[in-house]
């Protein structure tokens, strides 16, 4: 049986821009998607034992067997091969969180230690940036270079082909940040489709607003690093209202984001691909963290705690 492990993530800034070139900075979370594969019986069997919303696994289950036959073509496999995957974790699979990229990094691994493959990080980086594809339609690769590597990192897509500018940033002391979730299962593909879609329709109003977008993740990446956390949450209430603009946010991303500001959260954005899904408060501090995770509960929302900046858990 083979094994493998894939980062949580969340985006701080730049989700949706960073399809374009925009620069996004994200950062890996204490907790994991783990998988286990062995090669046996006459076909595919997954075993999902993720903790998730309601439908999730139900609702990824064709993108999850497309990621997979994409993932063993790109090393070289029978897209076919009959597979026994088991998948949990202590990642949530909640949208946002990264959990799509985080079980191919994951299961990408799996196979790779039972079938004896040697891959290196940045193989399996673009072996699980083939299986985003399934779920993302045109990824930026942001989630799945999250997923692998783990930590705090600039990222910025080459959208002209060849390698993307993958930085790892630091901060003098991890962070807590607290991520809610509406409980609704988000599709990232169509939710990009929509901003792609849009922007085409809307060409000036959109170069402005992702302008805007590539001087906050810039500002953001500044403020992280010089440790400035009330301007880091400032740049990120700026960030979500660009993703209000560009029509990704919903009302209930809009309502936690502004219960965990009322809360004393330095800065509060919804993160990652958005229409449901989970949003992000920066809560230096136990107490912070604590306060905000609790009035967001009380709503009857589901709050993980965790902290961005740590290097491995
Ligand atoms: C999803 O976590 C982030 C998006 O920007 C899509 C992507 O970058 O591939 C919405």
């Amino acid at each position: 049986m083979g094994k493998g492990s894939g980062f949580g993530k969340v985006i701080l800034f730049g989700e949706h821009f960073v399809v374009y070139g925009v620069p996004g900075i994200v950062s890996g979370i204490d907790s994991t998607t783990d998988a286990e594969v062995t090669k046996t019986g006459k076909e595919l069997v997954i075993k999902d034992e993720r903790k998730a919303s309601k439908g999730y696994a139900e609702k990824k289950k064709l993108q999850q067997i497309e990621s997979i036959e994409r993932m063993l073509k790109k090393m070289g496999l029978d897209p076919k091969l009959p597979l026994k995957i088991w998948i949990g974790g202590t990642l949530p699979g909640f949208s946002g969180l990264g959990a799509s990229a985080a079980s191919s990094v994951a299961i990408a691994r799996a196979i790779a230690e039972e079938l004896s493959l040697n891959l290196t990080n940045e193989k399996v980086n673009q072996i699980a940036y083939e299986a985003e594809k399934a779920y993302a339609g045109n990824p930026s690769g942001i989630d799945n270079t999250a997923a692998t590597y783990g930590g705090l990192l600039w990222f910025m897509k080459n959208v002209v082909g060849g390698p993307d500018i993958i930085e790892k940033l630091s901060v003098r002391k991890p962070v807590e940040i607290i991520i809610g979730s509406t409980g609704k299962v988000a599709n990232t593909k169509a939710m990009v489709a929509g901003v792609a879609e849009r922007k085409k329709k809307n060409p000036e109003k959109y170069d402005s607003i992702f302008k805007e977008a590539e001087k906050l993740t810039r500002a953001g990446r500044k403020a992280l690093e010089s440790y400035d956390l009330k301007k880091v949450g400032e740049l990120m209430n700026k960030n979500h209202s660009l993703l209000q603009e560009i029509e990704v946010s919903s009302l209930e991303l809009d309502l936690l984001v502004e219960i965990a500001r009322k809360n004393g959260a330095f800065g509060a954005k919804l993160t990652g691909g958005g229409g449901g899904g989970c949003m992000t408060a920066l809560t230096p501090s136990k107490e912070l963290q604590e306060k905000v995770s609790s009035a967001i509960e009380k709503e009857g929302y589901k709050v993980l705690r965790t902290k961005i900046g740590i290097e491995k858990i």
